[in-house]
Formats: structure tokens, C-alpha cells, sequence
């Protein structure tokens, strides 16, 4: 395990101590910083489907950021999966900055040079993923 992974995990667990459920911050910035995205979920069980995304999706992020024992490859099959849902790669891409920034906004003092350094590097990886998987 890496200083980075340990300042990602870090990250997570300091948001957890000061939040219980990331779910409603995220979604909310993710609409109002994309507000097309909103319409792309179905209506009927909708918050079930957006909680367990966030939470699989930091899942991966968290696996990605370390040793990646398996959940991190779920990044790139569901690039697939969502340019079948029709969620373009741009957006999908913004997933991951939608949470690091709603992380910054809970973490205020706390979310240090270090920690930032950690998630730009971070986001630029998953990026590449993001925009080199195949079709
Ligand atoms: C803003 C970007 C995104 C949008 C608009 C979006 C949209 C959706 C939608 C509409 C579904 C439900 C599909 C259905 O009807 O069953 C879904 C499911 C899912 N998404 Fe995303 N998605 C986004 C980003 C991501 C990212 C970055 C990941 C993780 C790498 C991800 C992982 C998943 C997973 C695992 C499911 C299945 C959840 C479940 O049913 O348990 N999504 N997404």
C-alpha cells in the first residue's frame, strides 16, 4: 500500500466521521453541477439504484487507490455498461471529481495539500481508464 492510498482511505474516513451518508451531497452536486444527469435515472427506486452506484463506485475508487485486488476493473466494465445506458463518457468521467469535491466541501481544514495532491493524481488516473476502455 502506497502514502497515496493510505491519503485516499484517509479521506474517506475522516468524510465518515463528519457525515454518515455521502449519498444526498453527492447527488445534489452532481445536479446541479450536471443537471442532465438527473433525468438520466428512472424514477420508480431511483435512490436505491444511486445509493448502491456511489457506494460500489467508492468501492472501486478505494481499490483503484490501493492494492487492486478486483473491484477497481468494475470501473472499466461499467464504462461499458453506461455508454449502453446512454450516460456519455464525459459525464461518467465527472462522477469522480463530483465526489472528490463533495469530500473537500466536508472535509473543509482537514482536506490538506497532501490529500489534494493524492485525489488530482487520482482522478487523472481514473481519466485515462475512463477515456481509453473500448467500446
Ligand atoms: C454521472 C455519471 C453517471 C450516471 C448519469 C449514471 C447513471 C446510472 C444509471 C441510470 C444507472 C441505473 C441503470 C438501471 O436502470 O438499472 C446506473 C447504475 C449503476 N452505475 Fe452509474 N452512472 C454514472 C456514473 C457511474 C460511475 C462513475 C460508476 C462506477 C464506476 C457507476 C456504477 C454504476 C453501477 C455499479 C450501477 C448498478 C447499480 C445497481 O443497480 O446496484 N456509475 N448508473
Amino acid at each position: 500500500m502506497t502514502a497515496a492510498t493510505n491519503l485516499i482511505q484517509h479521506s474517506f474516513e475522516l468524510a465518515a466521521e463528519r457525515c454518515e451518508d455521502l449519498t444526498p451531497l453527492v447527488y445534489r452536486r452532481l445536479f446541479r453541477e450536471h443537471p442532465e444527469a438527473e433525468s438520466m435515472f428512472r424514477r420508480e427506486a431511483s435512490d436505491l439504484v444511486k445509493g448502491s452506484m456511489l457506494a460500489l463506485t467508492i468501492d472501486a475508487i478505494m481499490d483503484f487507490a490501493g492494492d487492486r485486488r478486483g473491484s477497481f476493473r468494475m470501473i472499466e466494465c461499467e464504462v461499458q455498461s453506461h455508454d449502453a445506458y446512454g450516460t456519455p463518457r464525459k459525464l461518467f468521467g465527472e462522477f469522480f471529481g463530483v465526489i472528490a469535491d463533495t469530500m473537500r466541501e466536508i472535509l473543509g481544514a482537514e482536506w490538506s495539500p497532501e490529500i489534494d495532491d493524492a485525489w488530482r493524481r487520482l482522478l487523472g488516473e481514473i481519466d485515462r481508464v475512463v477515456t481509453q476502455t473500448e467500446a
